[in-house]
């Protein structure tokens, strides 16, 4: 099957936001689509093949390996080394290519400094458990440590020639978990003043769930990372406002340090304002060459709105996408200091 094709395709979780996509993308472009999960999050796909069974299970694998093959896998549920080790032995007989799911998280300097492919990674070994590395602030994670040895892991079972690694940034879109773009939209619906955080010129990159899952569906081996078009933090909260509450008004706290200086948390409390120079200075020049396409912002808060009104919500049964973020009160109390401060500077 040449790339780009369609023909038999394996998502290894394939019922929650990126997997969903992927699955929607494929059938949608013809693919034959089996998914594998425990039957825990989400719902299933009509149309899909289903195969029950928990990845960490080396008796489920086999089971799953036993009805392929498959011209691709795309596995967007990998965070354990040795587990991961597991699963590609398990597939490699059974299956041509293999898309695994990474991060940015996985560079040393992220979110510090900008980053292309070539820069250094964190490094853990493929066979590393759960708790390889540690947490700092603002990084590395062990999340970033494990998804380093997860790619490692595939790429000494499958090879280069067969290993497709993707290292998405921040994705948004409709089924988010990570109660993002719906927070900000929910915020804008709510109306009011609204705490805007940052020069509205600060560009963003985020990128669309399903402009992933297509990238994924057709992309020759190698390792891309993966971000959106770059977009102002301007444009981009008000079309939220256009979208979702347009008689909210936006307030631009414009001073970064005298915001953290008030205790507001970047990146938690306030979604996708995040002062480091690095945070949004990812490089995907080589997956746009390689065929990567962009939706554009403006679909990416329409249609998450659009699932919203239609009773999407994005926080996980498990309670993923539960970060604390900014209350009303902490807001107002913010917002007044700041109006204050700023007479205070004209006067
Ligand atoms: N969100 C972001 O902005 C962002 C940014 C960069 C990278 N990423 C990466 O992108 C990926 C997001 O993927 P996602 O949201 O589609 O998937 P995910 O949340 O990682 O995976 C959930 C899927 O995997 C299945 N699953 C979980 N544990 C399983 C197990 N033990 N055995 C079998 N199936 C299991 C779940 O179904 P069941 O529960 O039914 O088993 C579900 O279908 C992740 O790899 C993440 O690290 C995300």
């Amino acid at each position: 099957m040449a790339e780009g094709e369609s023909g038999r395709l394996l998502v290894l979780g394939g019922s929650w936001f990126l997997g969903r996509a992927a699955v929607t993308e494929a059938l949608a472009r013809g693919w034959s689509v089996t998914t594998f999960r425990r039957g825990r999050s989400g719902a299933d796909i009509p149309g899909v093949e289903l195969i029950r069974g928990d990845r960490t299970d080396t008796g489920d694998l086999a089971r799953l390996a036993s009805a392929g093959p498959w011209d691709l896998v795309i596995d967007t549920s990998g965070y354990v080394p040795r587990e991961q080790g597991e699963v590609a032995r398990a597939l490699k007989p059974v299956a041509e290519r293999f898309v695994f799911v990474s991060s940015v998280s996985v560079y040393a300097r992220w979110p510090l400094e900008p980053l292309t492919e070539a820069s250094e990674v964190l490094e853990c070994p493929p066979d590393a458990g759960p708790d390889f590395g540690y947490d700092g602030d603002p990084g590395p994670s062990v999340y970033g440590f494990t998804k380093a040895g997860c790619e490692q892991a595939v790429l000494e079972v499958f090879g280069a020639d067969r290993t497709v690694i993707l290292r998405p940034g921040v994705m948004l879109g409709p089924y988010e978990y990570v109660d993002r773009l719906p927070w900000w939209l929910r915020r804008m619906s709510r109306g009011g003043r609204v705490l805007a955080p940052g020069s509205p010129d600060k560009e963003i990159q985020p990128v669309d769930v399903r402009d992933v899952a297509t990238f994924a569906l057709a992309a020759p081996s190698g390792v891309f990372n993966v971000t959106g078009t770059s977009v102002s933090t301007g444009d981009f909260l008000g079309r939220c406002r256009e979208v979702a509450g347009p008689s909210a008004e936006l307030v631009w706290v414009t001073d970064d340090r005298w915001l953290i200086d008030q205790g507001v948390r970047q990146w938690t409390e306030l979604p996708l304002w995040r002062t480091h120079a690095g945070a949004w200075s990812v490089d995907s020049s080589a997956a746009i060459a390689a065929g990567l396409r962009t939706l554009g912002y403006g679909r990416t808060i329409a249609d998450t709105w659009a699932w919203m009104q239609a009773g999407g919500v994005g926080v996980g049964d498990d309670g993923r996408g539960v970060e604390r973020r900014l209350g009303p009160a902490k807001e107002a109390a913010i917002l007044g200091t700041w109006a204050a401060r700023e007479l205070d500077h004209c006067g």
